[in-house]
């Protein structure tokens, strides 16, 4: 077992990673509801809500289950969260524990920021993605018809437990997504990280017991960092989008055909390749990333029916255009990622037009 901490102004909370156990009994303290609502969906609440259900027994607890998929993504879900915390009399002092992947991450932890104006949570996560990323930092909501995302809140849990047990029911597709998005904090601040992920890579696939406690610990300690030094994403925090504008534009163009750190794997060769094509790195930093993302059998190659017109009018729609202009997250390098401003369209469609078929890096 390992205990990282989140430091931030006025709040506090423990991300505790084990191989096998959750460590609820260690966060009885944090936790001072009587009531506990589980929310999960339906691939995961049927392999995981009975463990839980016995290790809060100490609680009074409800479930609710949601849809599984991106799709579910939405206000339907968060309102059918607010049904049943309303139907079983949840009060303020009460709280929600989210079990499954980073929508379900997302979604309750948006439903415990909105109801009673804001109650306490934990984030149970179940998939590489949430473990790694979605379930730290309280960036939590839903999508909107018009775009990923874009209904939300900041709220931060009471405690983050990961059971990296949990990964051997997930499916390789999903697993492989979660390192989509490991890859990003390579990009952001973390070249060594891509070296141990190149050097690894073996040891990851196969889900090698300290290869896995360490991506993961690695991955929370990189995000915990930022997260603590920028909670409310008014600078630093913006470089963890890194990949993400192309990413949602992507998610949201395929109707979410594809996983959402397949669509950022995608979107971090997009900026790789934008980053080269306007000078700030030294051409290779784009087959660094292939070479990374097709080791874990993620896509690098966009079809032709997803147009660089689509992309980029989804991309208008995505938070990080401010005032009409483009605003992407760069790279200099490995490692060494920067928020670029006015970025031309022309450009941008170069760089996604570069990621079709035939196309040479
Ligand atoms: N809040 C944040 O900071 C943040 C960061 C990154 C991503 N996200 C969000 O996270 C979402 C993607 O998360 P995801 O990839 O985990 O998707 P997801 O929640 O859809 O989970 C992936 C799939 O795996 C299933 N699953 C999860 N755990 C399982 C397990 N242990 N065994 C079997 N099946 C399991 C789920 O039911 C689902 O079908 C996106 O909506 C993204 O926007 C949020
Ligand atoms: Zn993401």
């Amino acid at each position: 077992m390992q205990t990282l901490s989140l430091d931030i102004p006025g709040k506090q909370y423990p991300i505790i990673i084990d191989q096998q156990a959750f460590h609820v009994a260690d966060i009885r303290d944090r936790l001072k509801a009587s009531k506990i609502m589980l929310v999960s969906d339906d691939h995961v609440a049927p392999l995981y809500l009975e463990p839980l259900r016995t290790e809060f027994s100490d609680y009074e607890v409800h479930e609710c289950v949601i849809g599984a998929g991106e799709k579910h993504k939405n206000s339907d879900s968060w309102q059918k969260i607010l049904n049943a915390l309303a139907e079983n009399g949840f009060t303020r002092n009460d709280a929600l524990v989210a079990v499954g992947g980073g929508i379900i991450c997302d979604i309750t932890g948006f439903a415990a920021a909105s109801w009673m104006r804001g109650v306490d949570f934990v984030q149970v996560p179940t998939s590489l993605l949430a473990q790694i990323d979605a379930s730290v930092g309280g960036k939590t909501g839903v999508n909107h018809a018009a775009g990923k995302n874009l209904i939300g809140a900041f709220h931060q849990p009471q405690a983050v437990l990961i059971n990296i047990a949990t990964l051997q029911t997930l499916p390789p597709r999903e697993f492989n997504a979660g390192i989509g998005e490991a890859i990003k904090y390579a990009g952001i601040n973390q070249p060594e990280f891509y070296t141990w992920l190149q050097d690894n890579r073996l040891a990851v696939k196969q889900q090698d017991q300290a290869a896995m406690q360490h991506l993961i610990a690695e991955c929370c300690r990189f995000k915990a960092e930022i997260v603590r030094d920028d909670e409310k994403e008014q600078g630093m925090r913006a470089l963890l989008n890194l990949g993400h504008t192309f990413g949602h534009a992507i998610e949201n163009v395929s109707d979410y055909r594809y996983l959402h750190g397949e669509a950022v794997a995608l979107g971090l060769v997009m900026a790789a390749d934008l980053s080269e094509r306007l000078g700030h790195a030294a051409l290779g930093l784009k087959q660094q990333f292939i070479d990374l993302i097709e080791a874990f059998d993620l896509p690098c190659i966009l079809p032709d029916k997803y147009t660089s017109d689509a992309i980029i009018n989804a991309m208008r729609l995505d938070k990080k255009v401010h005032s009409g202009q483009h605003r992407l997250i760069l790279m200099r390098g490995m490692g060494d990622a920067f928020i670029a401003e006015v970025i031309p369209e022309a450009v941008i469609a170069e760089s996604i037009d570069a990621c079709r078929e035939g196309e040479k890096s």
